[in-house]
C-alpha cells in the first residue's frame, strides 16, 4: 500500500517536473522565435518615424546659413526649432531616439531627442557615443541617394547593444541637406546580460529537470518491475495453495471411496480364511480383482490430479494430441461400431502447457465419449484457432447430458456409471484451468454430448491475442 502511494507520488513528481521543463524550453524557444517578429516590427516602426521626422524638417532647410562651416554650430533658432520638431515628431513612437544629420560645411548632430522626453539643453547632442559613429556613416550614405529614395534602414550590433537605424535624407543639394535619423535599441546591454543569465539559468533548470524526471522514471519502472514480480510470486502461492486445498478435499473423497472396494477384498479374503474350499470361486477372484483394479483407478486419477500444476511448460500442438489419443482408442472404438472423424485447423498456434497433462485431458474426453456409445455412434474431434486462443471439441452421438446433472458434471466424484469415479472430467478441469483455460459442456447441440476446451495460445498470451 506504502510503496504503491510512494510510486503515485514518483509519478506525479516525474510528470510536474517533465511539464515544468517543457514548458520552460518552450517559453526559451517562443522567445527566440518572437525575436525576428520584434525586430520587423521595429523596422516598420523606424521607417515611418523617420519619413516623419524628414517631412518635419524640411520648412527649415532654407535656413541653413550658405556659410555655414564645420566648426560652427547652427544658428540657435534652427537649431532649436529642429529639436522640437524632432520631439514632436517622436512623441509618437516610445523609445525611438532621433535627430538630424546636416551635410555640406555644417557636420554635425543636432536636436537630438533625449529618450526621456526632456527638452534637449541648447548646444550640440549626438546620440550615445558608441552609435554615433554607425549613425554618422549611414546618415551620409542616405545623403548620396536621391531625395525621394525611402529611408535606409539596418539593423546590427553596435558595441554592446543591438540597435535598428532608418535615415531619411531632406532637401536638395543645395545648400545644404539633412539626414533625418531615428533609432531603437532592441537590446541594451543590460537587458542583454540579464535574458542571458535568465537564459542560461532557466535552461539549466529545464535539463536538471529533464534528468531528474529521468531518473525517477527508471526508479519508477523498477520499482514497478519488482511490485510486478512480487505479485506474480503471491499468485502463483496462492494458485499452488488453492491445488493443495483442493488435493486435500479430493484426498477425503478419495479415502473414503478406497474404503468401499478395501472393504470387500477384505471380507472376501476373511471368507477365503474361513471356508477355503466352498468360497474360493473364480467370482469371487473376479471380485477381488475389480475392487483392485477400481483402487489403482483411484490412485491412479489422484496422482493425475496431484500433478497437474507442476508439469514444465513448453510448447504443445494439441493437433498432435488429439492424434495419438485418437490413435490410442480406435481399436476400442472399433470393436464399439464408433466412427471417429477428426477435423485438425492447420493453422492452429501452439498453447504453452504440459502435453502429458493434455493428452490426458484429452483421453479422458475421449473414454467418456466411447463410454456413451457401447453400441455405434460417431465420435467428432475438432481444432481451431480464434481470438481467445485455441479450441479443442470432442462430440458424441451418444445420449447427451441431463440436464439436472450438468451442474455438477466436473465435481470429483460425480458420477452415473456403476464402475465410474467421477474424477476423469475434474481432472479435466483441474488440467484446464492450470494452464489458464476453460472446459465446459457445449449446450446447444442437437445430438449427443459436446466438451469444449479452451486454452490461450502462446501468441495470445504474448501480444493479447489475433484474430
Ligand atoms: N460424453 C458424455 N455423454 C454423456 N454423459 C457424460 C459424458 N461424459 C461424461 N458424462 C457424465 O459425466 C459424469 C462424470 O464423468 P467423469 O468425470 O469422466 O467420471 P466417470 O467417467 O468416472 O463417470 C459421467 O458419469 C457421466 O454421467
Ligand atoms: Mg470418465
Amino acid at each position: 500500500m506504502g510503496r504503491r502511494l510512494a510510486a503515485h507520488w514518483q509519478l506525479i513528481l516525474v510528470v510536474l517536473l517533465l511539464a515544468g521543463s517543457l514548458v520552460v524550453l518552450l517559453l526559451n524557444s517562443v522567445a527566440a522565435f518572437l525575436l525576428p517578429q520584434k525586430e520587423l516590427e521595429a523596422r516598420d516602426n523606424l521607417r515611418t518615424a523617420a519619413i516623419e521626422l524628414a517631412a518635419a524638417a524640411r520648412p527649415f532647410l532654407d535656413e541653413i546659413p550658405d556659410d555655414a562651416t564645420v566648426d560652427r554650430t547652427l544658428p540657435a533658432p534652427l537649431h532649436r526649432n529642429l529639436a522640437a520638431e524632432t520631439e514632436r515628431a517622436l512623441a509618437k513612437f516610445p523609445g525611438l531616439e532621433g535627430g538630424f544629420y546636416v551635410n555640406g560645411r555644417v557636420d554635425q548632430f543636432v536636436g537630438f531627442a533625449h529618450p526621456d522626453g526632456q527638452t534637449p539643453p541648447p548646444g550640440r547632442r549626438d546620440p550615445p557615443p558608441k552609435e554615433t559613429p554607425s549613425i554618422r556613416q549611414q546618415a551620409r550614405e542616405s545623403l548620396t541617394h536621391a531625395v525621394s529614395d525611402p529611408p535606409l534602414i539596418e539593423v546590427r550590433d553596435i558595441g554592446p547593444s543591438r540597435v535598428g537605424v532608418a535615415t531619411a535624407a531632406v532637401g536638395d543639394v543645395r545648400p545644404a541637406r539633412i539626414a533625418a535619423w531615428v533609432m531603437v535599441r532592441l537590446t541594451g546591454p543590460d537587458q542583454q546580460r540579464r535574458e542571458l543569465v535568465r537564459y542560461r539559468i532557466s535552461t539549466i533548470l529545464a535539463l536538471v529537470g529533464i534528468l531528474l524526471a529521468l531518473g525517477l522514471t527508471a526508479n519508477l519502472a523498477r520499482s514497478l518491475q519488482r511490485e510486478r514480480t512480487r505479485r506474480e510470486k503471491l499468485t502463483d502461492e496462492l494458485r499452488k495453495a488453492e491445488h493443495l486445498a483442493a488435493l486435500g478435499r479430493l484426498l477425503a473423497g478419495v479415502a473414503h471411496e478406497v474404503r468401499n472396494p478395501l472393504a470387500a477384498i477384505r471380507s472376501t479374503v476373511q471368507l477365503w480364511q474361513r471356508f477355503p474350499d466352498q468360497t474360493r470361486t473364480p467370482a469371487s477372484l473376479d471380485a477381488v480383482v475389480t475392487a483392485v483394479d477400481r483402487i489403482n483407478d483411484l490412485v491412479g486419477q489422484l496422482l493425475q490430479f496431484a500433478r497437474a500444476g507442476h508439469e514444465e511448460r513448453l510448447s504443445v500442438d494439441l493437433n498432435a494430441i488429439v492424434t495419438e489419443t485418437l490413435e490410442l482408442s480406435r481399436a476400442q472404438a472399433e470393436r464399439q461400431g464408433v466412427r471417429i472423424e477428426a477435423d485438425l485447423a492447420s493453422d492452429l498456434e501452439p498453447v504453452a502447457g504440459s502435453a502429458q497433462a493434455l493428452r490426458q485431458v484429452a483421453l479422458n474426453l475421449v473414454n467418456n465419449a466411447l463410454q456413451v456409445m457401447p453400441v455405434g455412434g460417431r465420435l467428432v474431434c475438432r481444432t481451431r484457432s480464434f481470438a481467445e486462443g485455441v479450441e479443442l471439441t470432442v462430440a458424441d452421438s451418444g445420449p447427451g447430458v441431463p440436464a439436472d446433472i450438468r451442474d455438477r458434471l466436473f465435481e470429483p466424484f460425480f458420477t452415473t456409471r456403476p464402475d465410474g469415479t467421477g474424477l476423469g472430467l475434474a481432472v479435466c478441469r483441474e488440467i484446464v484451468t492450470r494452464h489458464g483455460g476453460r472446459i465446459e459442456l457445449v449446450t446447444d447441440v442437437l445430438v449427443g454430448a459436446t466438451f469444449r476446451v479452451i486454452l490461450p495460445g502462446t501468441t495470445a498470451m504474448d501480444s493479447g491475442g489475433k484474430s
